[in-house]
């Protein structure tokens, strides 16, 4: 299946069970992994794309006691799996311990860009590699150790610049040259180009005299440097081809309870005390929102999906659903 069948198609607004809350969605923002599952068929015809969604909450699960009705809110809504429910749409559903209310000054094209990203993240950072959850408010403690980052410019990349930042570590990364001062605002003590993998392992190992840990999030190519600097079992990687055998495979996909056959409660727990920490991480500008390039209209998606497969640099797209 390619991009020429995605359509828009009309379904009944979904209702919230459970925790669930229906929220009128004002930006969908596009990951890689809604246009995979669309070229690999992976869930057939009739399936709604999406995953990563803000918007204004607008109708209440039996159970849901966390946000109210015209709360504006973020988080991941189950996707890219389903025919009665998906991010790329103009009513989806959001559990509310996956969701954050968007604190003061965040906009919802931002807020968007939260969902997989900062939560791929947090799995990489907390869960898969050990690290203790920062206390919102209170100062970073250098701890005198390095932490790689292979595809700091990619959006998940910038978020993990910043908790591995936010948790005491320099951060030493990988990227396009083009992309080393986006890197570095974002938190990174020294960026290397991926582009020359001899010269980046020894600017590496110059620069740190060894790392402690590190997490592969782009694959491919990455992983020749990554597999080199990162110690074996210290490097967390979200996407497969690890080399070595020897990486800690992060899949945030098991955190929605939607997803009844991979759903895990362990992981469900992670990153919904995650989540419940992200507002006043924001709100004391601990952690910022990825870069965003919005596109306007449910008419864009297509085209979107379309964008981010042929290749983005450093930037999330995000499609404005609500007029
Ligand atoms: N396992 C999971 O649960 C999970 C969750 C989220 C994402 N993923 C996967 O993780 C990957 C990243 O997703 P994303 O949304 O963060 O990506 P993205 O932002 O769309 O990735 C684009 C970025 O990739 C960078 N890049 C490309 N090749 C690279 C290389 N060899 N070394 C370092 N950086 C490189 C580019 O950097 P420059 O422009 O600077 O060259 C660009 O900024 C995707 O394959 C996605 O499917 C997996």
């Amino acid at each position: 299946m390619g991009f020429g069948s995605v359509e828009i198609i009309t379904i009944p607004v979904p209702a919230p069970q459970g925790d669930e809350v229906l929220i009128r969605v004002a930006h969908y923002a596009i990951n890689p992994t809604d246009w995979k599952q669309v070229d690999t068929s992976a869930t057939g015809p009739g399936t709604v794309v999406g995953i990563d969604v803000a918007g204004t909450v607008v109708a209440l699960g039996p159970d849901a006691t966390r946000f109210k009705l015209g709360d504006v809110v973020a988080g991941l809504s189950p996707g890219n799996k389903f025919k009665d429910n998906g991010g790329a749409s103009e009513y989806a559903l959001l559990e509310e311990e996956i969701a954050f209310a968007l604190p003061a000054g965040l906009g919802t094209a931002e807020a968007a860009t939260w969902g997989i990203g900062a939560g791929t993240a947090a799995q990489v950072v907390f869960q898969s590699l050990g690290n203790a959850f920062p206390v919102p408010g209170t100062p970073a403690a250098p701890n005198g150790k390095w932490f790689f980052v292979s595809g700091g410019s990619t959006a998940v990349g910038l978020f993990v610049v910043q908790l591995a930042k936010r948790v005491g570590y320099s951060v030493i990364a990988s990227a396009s040259p083009a992309n080393f001062d986006l890197v570095k605002e974002y938190g990174a003590d020294a960026v290397v180009d991926y582009h020359d993998a001899a010269g980046a392992i020894a600017e590496v190992e110059r620069v740190t005299g060894g790392v402690a840990q590190g997490a592969e999030l782009a694959g491919g190519s990455s992983w020749d440097i990554s597999a080199k600097v990162v110690p074996e079992g210290s490097l967390a990687a979200i996407v497969l081809g690890d080399p070595t055998g020897h990486a800690i495979r992060s899949i945030l996909g098991y955190v929605l309870k939607r997803t009844k056959e991979t759903y895990s409660p362990k992981d469900h727990e992670y990153i919904a005390r995650f989540y419940a920490l992200v507002p006043e991480l924001i709100s004391t500008g601990e952690i910022k929102s990825g870069q965003v390039t919005e596109r306007v209209g449910i008419d864009a998606v297509p085209a979107g999906l379309a964008e981010n497969k042929a290749g983005v640099s450093g930037t999330k797209i995000v499609v404005r659903i609500a007029q």
